[in-house]
This record gives structure tokens, C-alpha cells and sequence, in this order.
């Protein structure tokens, strides 16, 4: 920054606000952002440019990966500060052209929000200018079924994505919503739960005491 400048207001939604809303033109037409998605979850993802490597290996694997996150009622949706005819011949040329570790062909059917006046990157808090002011980093927001943001990630230009991680995190909140509990280090589904410690001594004392099947209680 240069001195005497002002520094820059920066807006990011927190976890456990209302995702902040907006209409936008994407690949696979108008949308009307959170509303269109009700019901379901959604993960809204940026990138930093199209036709760039790191973010073409993401997309690949987001498009093979895409029937995962549907499987689970869960809506992807990318984003760059791009325009709609860039991300329609970078999605082509992906198709056509582009081959990384088996995968080919790979055809991406989510929409992918065009935002060159950088409206939604703002909002979102997608534009970090200490890495980049043109850019928007790697930012993925997990927004619930009520429109509310639940859980975000930030990574910087350089690092591609964990999916696998996005996927576990995924599932660690809707396990957490469907039964009242939390997910322990390194949960994986399957894995074992944590129930809501105990409100009395009475409770705790019960715990202890009474062998439930299936549930271990440390102290
Ligand atoms: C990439 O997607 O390859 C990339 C984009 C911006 C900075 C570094 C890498």
C-alpha cells in the first residue's frame, strides 16, 4: 500500500450470517443468488483468472466431482473476476483440449458467475489486495439450506483445493444439523460422533454410570 493511502474497507460475511445476495449472468444463465438454491447447500467458489493452470486442474476435478457434492443436495457455483465469453471458451477449451491425471472431456455444468465489475468478489470478500487487488483468491464459502453461511475456507493464489477436504466438511455439517452433534480432529463419515456435553450433574453422573451401547464415555 502506498503511504498516506487509506487502507481499503474490506467486507467478508462471518459464519452464521445471511449470504449476501446478488443477481448474476453465469454460464448457465441468469441467477438470482441465494434464492434460486433454496433448500439446498451451496458452495460458492472463486478463482483467481481463467485459462490459468492451478484453476483448470480445480475445475476438472470440481466437473468429475460435481455428482459427489449433488449426491449430498449440495449446488457448486464458481466465480472470477472474469467475463461471461472468457469462461465460456476456458470451459470449452477444457472440454476439448485440456488432459490431467485421467481425466478428459471433462464438461463443467455448474454455473460459472461472470464478474468483471467485481460486485460479488466484493461482497464476499473474495479481493484480499495484499495478494492481489485484480484478482480474487481462492475463497469457498459453504452456505446452509436457509441461505446462511456455515463454514468458509480461504486459500491463497497458489494453492489449488482440497475436494476431498470440501467433501468431509460438507458432510461433518449436515451429520451435525441431522443429529445434534459435533465431529471430533480428522472426523471422517463413519467415524465416530460427539454428543453435546452434559448440562447437569445429574446427566454427567448418568453418563458415567449407565453402559449405553455404542457410546463411550472419557470422563
Ligand atoms: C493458476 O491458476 O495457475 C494461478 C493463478 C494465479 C496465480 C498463480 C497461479
Amino acid at each position: 500500500m502506498e503511504q498516506n493511502q487509506e487502507p481499503q474497507i474490506i467486507s467478508l460475511p462471518r459464519i452464521g450470517d445471511a449470504a449476501p445476495v446478488f443477481k448474476a449472468v453465469t454460464t448457465q444463465g441468469k441467477i438470482n443468488f441465494p434464492a434460486d438454491y433454496k433448500g439446498k447447500w451451496i458452495i460458492l467458489f472463486s478463482h483467481p483468472a481463467d485459462f490459468t493452470p492451478v484453476c483448470t486442474s480445480e475445475f476438472m476435478t470440481f466437473a468429475k466431482r460435481e455428482s459427489e457434492f449433488s449426491a449430498l443436495n449440495c449446488q457448486l457455483a464458481g466465480l472470477s473476476i472474469d467475463g461471461l465469453y472468457s469462461h465460456i471458451a476456458w470451459l470449452r477449451t477444457i472440454k476439448d483440449k485440456i488432459e490431467y491425471k485421467g481425466m478428459k472431456n471433462m464438461e463443467v455444468t455448474f454455473p460459472l458467475i461472470e464478474d468483471i465489475a467485481m460486485e460479488v468478489a466484493k461482497k464476499y470478500g473474495m479481493i484480499q489486495p495484499g495478494e492481489s487487488s485484480t484478482q480474487a483468491v481462492r475463497a469457498v464459502f459453504f452456505i446452509g439450506p436457509k441461505g446462511i453461511v456455515r463454514a468458509i475456507i480461504y486459500y491463497p493464489l497458489s494453492s489449488g483445493r482440497n475436494f476431498d477436504e470440501l467433501k468431509r466438511a460438507l458432510i461433518a455439517m449436515q451429520t451435525a444439523d441431522a443429529y445434534a452433534v459435533a465431529t471430533p480432529v480428522d472426523w471422517q463419515p463413519g467415524d465416530d460422533v460427539i454428543v453435546p456435553p452434559a448440562g447437569s450433574c445429574g446427566v454427567a453422573k448418568d453418563r458415567m454410570e449407565t453402559k449405553e451401547e455404542g457410546v463411550t464415555c472419557y470422563d
